[in-house]
């Protein structure tokens, strides 16, 4: 990070909800760093001049986080990828050099992994059964079959079933995805034998009463996770808990996503103590 005031935020549209700004102002406040994080809200006939307005030497911008409807289209606005970024053909951290080079990374994903870690859930063997096929599914897809710790089975079913069988195809030019099958319908996901259900839709974000699960299927063994983190507990993790299933909002996927980003921004590790403060910040303020 550059000692001059420097610039971060994130692009999307809405973005006027996101908790970026507070993980990242809290971050940079315990690091000690001059910089900022804002709110961006782009509408999409405004990201060719952003981004021709990045690559001015003057630009105090030096890293963004990218979200909805945008993840996929800035891939042609940067002029590197990471190479999981590549594979996962979406980007939510772009880095801009001294040199305003533009590189794309994906965290989404590696941040849901980090998640389950903490939660000391182990993907290894593991029938994992996913609701969703949006830009957040397709990076935490690829970070599962890619991971070593390989599911012996992910199943997946969407709304719209073409865009779920478009995304395996995509990620089947770059990754083994022959556990992966995409279901036709909610009942094949076969929920109740799963170990893992993992909500990837934005079912629960604006209506918190709104669930796609029948309650009955889930069952005391599995994890429930919803990567919805507001409200804290959707209807979907209200279900489970009453079925005694261990179940996770979003919030530790959106810290550890924050967290690696921020990393690659700094080009160093962040040290636990600032961790551990963005971490209760977000506790407090989500
Ligand atoms: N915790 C985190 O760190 C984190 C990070 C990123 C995103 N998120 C959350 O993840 C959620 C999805 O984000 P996204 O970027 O993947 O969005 P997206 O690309 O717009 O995808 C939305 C997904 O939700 C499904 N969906 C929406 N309304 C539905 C309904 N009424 N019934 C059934 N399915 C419905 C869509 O199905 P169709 O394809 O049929 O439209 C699609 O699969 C959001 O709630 C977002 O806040 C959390």
């Amino acid at each position: 990070m550059t000692a001059e005031k420097s610039t971060y935020g994130i692009i999307g549209y809405p973005v006027e909800h996101s908790l970026s700004p507070l993980m990242h102002n809290t971050a940079f406040k315990e690091l000690g760093a001059d910089a900022v994080y804002k709110l961006f809200p782009l509408q999409a006939d405004e990201l060719d001049q952003f981004f021709k307005d990045l690559k001015d030497k003057n630009s105090p911008i030096f890293g963004l986080n990218v979200t909805v409807p945008y993840k996929e289209i800035v891939i042609e606005h940067v002029d590197a990828l990471s190479p999981f970024a590549k594979k996962a053909m979406s980007v939510n951290t772009i880095v801009i050099d001294e040199g305003r080079n533009l590189t794309g990374f994906n965290t989404d994903g590696p941040g849901f992994l980090a998640h389950l870690v903490e939660l000391q859930f182990n993907t290894k063997g593991k029938r994992i059964a996913i609701l969703g096929a949006g830009g957040t599914t397709r990076s935490i897809l690829a970070s599962l079959c890619l991971i070593p710790e390989r599911p012996e089975s992910i199943k997946i079913y969407n709304r719209t079933v073409e865009k779920a069988k478009q995304l395996v195809k995509d990620l089947s030019a770059h990754m083994d995805v022959s556990n992966v099958e995409v279901e036709s319908s909610i009942d094949d996901l076969n929920i109740e034998l799963s170990d893992l259900l993992l909500n990837t839709t934005s079912v629960g974000l604006k209506d918190p009463d709104d669930c796609l699960v029948d309650g009955e299927l889930i069952h005391a063994d599995m994890l429930v996770y919803d990567v919805v983190y507001q409200p804290a507990e959707t209807l979907l993790l209200k279900l489970a808990k009453q079925q005694g299933a261990k179940t996770a909002n979003g919030l530790g996927m959106l810290f550890y996503q924050g967290m690696l980003s921020l990393q690659h921004w700094a080009g160093q590790e962040i040290p636990q103590d600032v961790k551990d403060q963005v971490r209760k910040a977000l506790e407090k303020g989500r």
